[in-house]
């Protein structure tokens, strides 16, 4: 199958054809992934608390991510590659901004780099757009506003906060961004927003008339260990199955069932004779 590209994204948009996305943090579910033919990876500072146990994603660092990044790009071949930008790394200023987005592009191969906000964000991704770097936007629910959020609530609700969301979502366009997750936004929200752009919107807790769809691999797969939220389904239940293996290994080997002699090393024919003498 060809390479997506950003190119490639913005014709699915075109052509109505829905596009896949979904997390991935490591090389081996990372080549889960590219070998499923799904259309972007992302990196997500969800790692933060899918990988690392965090409360939020405000703590993780660009060597951190840069770090994860780096192990996803050995397996991704043709899925388009996405590192989202932590919170702190470009809060101080757009030349540190677009400093830390031409690091995930020189230090962890990312084609692409998403970030959180609305108008706000503008001039930052106009810079990080000229200097070739695609930028994906992330409006709605935005996990590094924990704080003035008071918490992950729905977004968009309010006639005033549907407003501005829509006029963020233009910005976004405007400014350059070749995508935007739609996060935590009621569903007909999402729909208006999908209209009004030209640009593909990925939603995730937004319903099901977005351009694309996004989930966290760990939520989708039950690798995560809270109640999921309400627009999370469980594809697999992989903590189920390897809690079922650890178990199985525990016992064999207490039992001494593991390993077999067939599953071990033995002396060559010649040792075993010299030690027979
Ligand atoms: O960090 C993340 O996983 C994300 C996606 C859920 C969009 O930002
Ligand atoms: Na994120």
């Amino acid at each position: 199958p060809t390479k997506v590209t950003v190119p490639s994204l913005l014709e699915k948009k075109l052509l109505r054809q829905p596009i896949v996305a979904v997390t991935a943090y490591d090389y081996a579910t990372a080549r889960l992934v590219d070998e499923a033919d799904l259309d972007v990876l992302l990196v997500g500072d969800s790692l933060a608390m899918v990988m690392q146990g965090q409360e939020n994603t405000l703590a993780i660092t660009m060597d951190e991510m840069l770090l994860y990044t780096r192990g996803v790009r050995r397996a991704v071949k043709r899925a388009l590659l996405i590192a989202d930008m932590p919170f702190g790394s470009y809060h101080t200023g757009d030349r540190e901004g677009l400093a830390n987005a031409i690091r995930f592009v020189k230090e962890s191969g990312a084609e692409a780099v998403k970030l959180e906000g609305g108008r706000e964000r503008k001039d930052l991704i106009q810079r990080i757009v000229a200097a070739e770097i695609p930028v994906m936007g992330h409006i709605g629910l935005t996990p590094q506003s924990v704080h003035r959020m008071g918490g992950y609530k729905v977004q968009g609700k309010t006639m005033e906060a549907i407003d501005e969301l829509r006029t963020d979502a233009l910005a976004l366009e405007e400014a350059g961004c070749f995508a935007i997750v739609l996060e935590g936004v009621p569903r007909e929200l999402a729909r208006i927003i999908t209209d009004e752009l030209r640009i593909p919107t990925i939603g995730i807790g937004a319903g099901p008339d977005c351009d694309g769809q996004i989930l966290v691999m760990h939520d989708m797969m039950t690798m995560t260990f809270s109640p999921p939220a309400k627009f999370v389904r469980r594809y697999a239940d992989v903590a189920g199955v390897m809690r079922a293996a650890l178990e199985e290994y525990r016992r064999d080997v207490e039992a001494r069932t593991f390993p077999s002699d067939a599953e071990s090393y033995h002396f060559s024919r010649e040792i075993r004779d010299l030690m027979a003498e």
